[in-house]
Formats: structure tokens, sequence, C-alpha cells
């Protein structure tokens, strides 16, 4: 199926999703310096634009920058005076991602936050909260912990969506000795106890294989 998955989401990308200078270069850019080619696809950046535009978000936050693809997607997507806040483990990636918002030209809609994630976190409750949409997609084992943080980050209305909750349909399995796996159950089920949250979670399948988003939207 895998081979059906690329060249339908070749097709439906090569009509929808022009080609574009910055986009390609910072892919270009992650591929010269090493990164893993895990970074959204074009079509799923189109979707992230689409969920920022469509709840007018003005304030968004992002978990696991890599190079900065999906974070230009978001960047572009906001109205004047938006922006971004991206954490990011790896100082190499970082440097990679800051590059990239420069020759985006969205340095001024993005603020970089190197670090361990649960350690940057706490910082942004005073300062830059509350966000109306946070991405998820840094590592899967912390999950649980990232979307705690989300909605202490939140107001009624925020939107949530983590990036790669099916794991290629592993995250039915309950004595999976993936922590990343182990992670999205985790994750699943603090979706399904908050009160606070309405999710759902949308599967997909294309180039990256078969995945899915999870999507929530903060009540209360
Ligand atoms: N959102 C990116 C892809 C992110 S890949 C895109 O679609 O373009 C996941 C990233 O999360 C990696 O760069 C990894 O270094 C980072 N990461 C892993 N653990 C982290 C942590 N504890 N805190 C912050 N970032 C982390
Ligand atoms: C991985 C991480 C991602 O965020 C992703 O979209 C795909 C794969 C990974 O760590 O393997
Ligand atoms: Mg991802």
């Amino acid at each position: 199926m895998q081979d059906l998955w690329t060249k339908v989401d070749n097709y439906f990308g090569d009509l929808l999703i022009p080609t574009d200078d910055k986009l390609d270069a910072a892919r270009l850019a992650n591929e010269k310096a090493g990164l893993p080619p895990i970074d959204v696809t074009g079509l799923q950046g189109r979707f992230l634009e689409f969920l920022v535009r469509v709840s007018g978000a003005r304030r968004v936050l992002e978990i696991g920058t890599l190079g900065g693809y999906s974070t230009i997607w978001l960047a572009r997507a906001l109205p004047q005076g938006g922006s971004v806040v991206t954490l990011e483990l790896d100082p190499h990636h970082a440097e990679v991602a800051c590059n990239n918002f420069k020759n985006a030209g969205v340095l001024d809609r993005v603020e970089l936050i190197v670090g361990p994630a649960l350690e940057t976190l706490p910082g942004l409750e005073k300062t830059r909260a509350p966000f109306d949409l946070i991405f998820i997609d840094a590592d899967k084992q912390s999950y649980p912990h990232y979307l705690n943080w989300a909605l202490k980050l939140s107001r009624p209305g925020t939107v949530i969506v983590a990036d790669n909750v099916v794991r290629e349909g592993k995250v039915i399995e309950p004595d999976c000795d993936d922590p990343n796996v182990q992670g999205v159950r985790r994750f699943t089920e603090f979706l399904a106890a908050e009160p606070r949250l309405s999710a759902t979670v949308l599967q997909t399948v294309g180039t990256k294989g078969y995945d899915g988003f999870a999507l929530a939207v903060v009540l209360s």
C-alpha cells in the first residue's frame, strides 16, 4: 500500500501545494545538515496552516522544531502581529531551524527556545500564555506531560494538535515495549479522561506511512 499512498500524496501535493523556494530550501538545508527527514509533509503543513487560519490563532506554540519546516507553515498562516514560540532540545537542529527562519523571512514572528521542553515550558506560563493553538510534535514518550502543559498554557477555545499518535497502528498494542507507543497511549487516555477537552483522532496515510493527528479543543 505504501507505493499507492505515496502516489496519491504526490497527486494531491502536486496540485494543491505549489513549489515554494523557501520551503524547498529549508528541506534541503535540513538534509544537508543531516537532520532526520521526519518533518510534516507539504499537505500536512497546509493542514497546520488551515488550523491556524480557521481558529484565528495569533499565538502559537510548537513543541519539537527540528529544522523548522512545520514552524514556517504555522508562522506564515498568522495574522499581522501573530507569533510562534517553538521549542527544540537539540542545539544543532535549532541552529539549522534559525537559518531556515531567516531565509524564509519569518524570524520576526518566531521565537525559538532551545532546551528540553519540559524545562522550558514552565517559563512560558507567565510571559507567553495563553496560546491559541499548540502543536505537539517532540519526543512521543513525553506526550502526556506535553498535554498537561498544553492545558496549563491554554484558554477555552485553544486548539491542541499532536502528530504521530497512530505509529503504524502500534497504538492499539497495550504491551508494546516501544516507549513512544506507550507515550501516545497514555496521551490518548489523558485526552479521553480530561473533561476540559473535546478530542478526536484523524488517521493519515501518505509519504510518511501510516500515522495520525490527535485534535482537541479546550472547552473550559
Ligand atoms: N515539527 C517538526 C518535526 C519535529 S521532529 C516538523 O514537522 O518540521 C521532533 C523534534 O523534537 C526533533 O527535532 C527533536 O530533537 C525534538 N525533541 C525531542 N525531544 C525533545 C525535548 N525533550 N524537548 C524539545 N524538543 C525535543
Ligand atoms: C518520528 C517523529 C516525528 O515527529 C514524525 O513525524 C515521524 C517520526 C520519529 O521520531 O521517528
Ligand atoms: Mg511528527
